[in-house]
C-alpha cells in the first residue's frame, strides 16, 4: 500500500472557535478539520489513500448506496492519555467488525492495517482537536464506506469509497450519566435472524427511527427491541447493548442477553463481560424475556439495569415503559455494579487504571 497523501485544510477552524467546541462538544455536532478517503474497484483494489481537508462528497445521483442503502459504519473513541499521547480502546475489534459488515453486505473489505492507519493518519492531522485528558470529552471517530459505482441494478457495487470523520465529543445522552428511561418495543423488531443486525449497516438505524419516535412520545430516550420471531426475548437497543444485574452486595450476577444472530456484538459489551468477571461477578450470557425484566424489576430480584456502547458508554436504565405501563429499576438511582464497572472502563480508556488486557492502542 502506498503512503497516504496530506493536503492541509486551507482555512482550519480558527484557535479560538476550536477551543469553544473542544470545550463543550455534545455529540456529533462538530467536525475536525480534515478526513481520510480511500476508494476501492475491482481493476485497482483500495488506492491512493488520502488526508483531505473535510468538506462534502461528490456524487453522481445514481451512485449505487443512494438507492439500495450499501452502506457500513464504525463507531470508536480515541482519548488523550496521561502522557500526552492519544490511544483509541480496542480499534482491532472495530476493524474485524467493519470487515464483518462488509462481507455480510458484500462489499470489499478494508484491510484492518488500512483501517487502522487511518486513525492514526487522521489523528495526526487533528491532533489539536483532542479534548484534554482528565474529563469525559474524547474523540468519536466514525469509518463508513459506501458503494460508489453508478448504476441502478440490483447488484453488488463494482466500487466503494472508505470515509473516515472524526467528531470531538461528550455525553451522548444530554443528562450525562443520569438514568435513561427505556421503551420497551412490541409493535416493531429491529433484525430477524438471517437479516442484517449482526452488521452495522445504516438500514438497520433507518428502520429505527420510527420506533425511536414512538419512544421518545412515551418520554423515553432509547427503545429495547425484542426478537423479531416469538416478540419474547430481549435483543438490544437501537444504538447499544443491555445488561441486567440480579441480587446486590456480595452475591452479584450480571447477564447480557446472548448473541443470537441478530444482536450487534458490542464491543463494550464483550469488554464488560471480561470486567465484571474480574470484579467478582457471576457472568452470564442468556435469553432474558420481556416478562423476566418486568417482572424482575418489580419484585426486586433484578437490583440494575443499564445500556453499553461506544457512544453511550454506560448508561443506567432507571424506568422501563411499555404498551401496557411501567416499572422503575432499582430505586430510579444508578446502581453500585453500573457505576463501578463505568469507572473502571472510563479509567481504563483514559489511561489511569491498568490495561491489563492490552486494550488500548496508541494511534
Ligand atoms: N448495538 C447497536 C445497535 C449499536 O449501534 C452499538 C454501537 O455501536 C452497540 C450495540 C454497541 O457496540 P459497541 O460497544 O461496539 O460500540
Ligand atoms: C456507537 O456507539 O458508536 C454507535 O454507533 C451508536 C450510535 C451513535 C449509532
Amino acid at each position: 500500500m502506498t503512503e497516504f497523501s496530506r493536503t492541509p485544510h486551507p482555512s482550519p477552524v480558527p484557535e479560538e472557535r476550536r477551543a469553544a467546541i473542544v470545550a463543550d462538544p455534545g455529540f456529533g455536532r462538530h467536525f475536525t478539520d480534515h478526513m481520510v478517503t480511500i476508494p476501492w474497484t475491482a481493476e485497482k483494489g483500495w488506492h491512493t489513500p488520502s488526508v483531505v481537508p473535510y468538506g462534502p462528497l461528490l456524487l453522481d445521483p445514481a451512485s449505487m448506496v443512494l438507492h439500495y442503502g450499501q452502506e457500513i459504519f464504525e463507531g470508536l473513541k480515541a482519548y488523550q492519555q496521561p502522557d500526552g499521547s492519544v490511544a483509541s480502546f480496542r480499534p482491532e475489534a472495530n476493524a474485524a467488525r467493519f470487515r464483518a459488515s462488509a462481507s455480510r453486505l458484500a462489499m470489499a473489505e478494508l484491510p484492518d492495517e488500512l483501517f487502522l492507519a487511518s486513525l492514526s493518519e487522521l489523528l495526526s492531522a487533528d491532533r489539536a482537536w483532542v479534548p484534554p485528558a482528565g474529563g469525559e470529552e474524547s474523540v468519536y471517530l466514525r469509518p463508513f464506506m459506501l458503494a460508489t459505482e453508478v448504476g441502478l441494478g440490483v447488484r453488488p457495487s463494482a466500487e466503494y469509497l472508505y470515509v473516515l470523520i472524526a467528531s470531538p465529543a461528550g455525553a451522548y445522552f444530554p443528562g450525562g450519566v443520569q438514568p435513561v428511561n427505556v421503551w420497551l418495543c412490541t409493535d416493531y423488531t429491529r433484525a430477524a435472524v438471517g437479516g442484517t443486525g449482526m452488521a452495522k449497516c445504516g438500514g438497520n438505524y433507518a428502520a429505527s427511527l420510527l420506533p425511536q419516535a414512538q419512544a421518545t412520545e412515551h418520554g423515553c430516550a432509547q427503545v429495547a427491541y425484542l426478537d423479531a420471531a416469538e416478540h419474547r426475548w430481549v435483543e438490544e437497543m437501537g444504538g447499544m447493548n443491555l445488561f441486567y444485574v440480579f441480587g446486590t452486595g456480595e452475591s452479584v450476577e450480571v447477564v447480557t442477553p446472548e448473541l443470537s444472530g441478530s444482536i450487534l456484538p458490542g464491543i463494550t459489551r464483550d469488554s464488560l463481560l471480561v470486567l465484571a468477571k474480574e470484579l467478582g461477578c457471576e457472568v452470564t450470557e442468556r435469553r432474558i424475556s420481556a416478562e423476566e425484566w418486568l417482572t424482575g424489576c418489580a419484585s426486586g430480584a433484578i437490583s440494575e439495569v443499564f445500556a453499553c456502547g461506544t457512544a453511550a458508554v454506560i448508561t443506567p436504565v432507571g424506568m422501563v415503559k411499555h404498551n401496557d405501563g411501567e416499572v422503575v429499576v432499582g430505586g430510579g438511582n444508578p446502581g453500585p455494579v453500573t457505576m463501578k464497572l463505568r469507572d473502571l472502563l472510563t479509567r481504563i480508556q483514559r489511561g489511569t487504571a491498568p490495561d491489563t488486557h492490552s486494550w488500548m492502542r496508541t494511534l
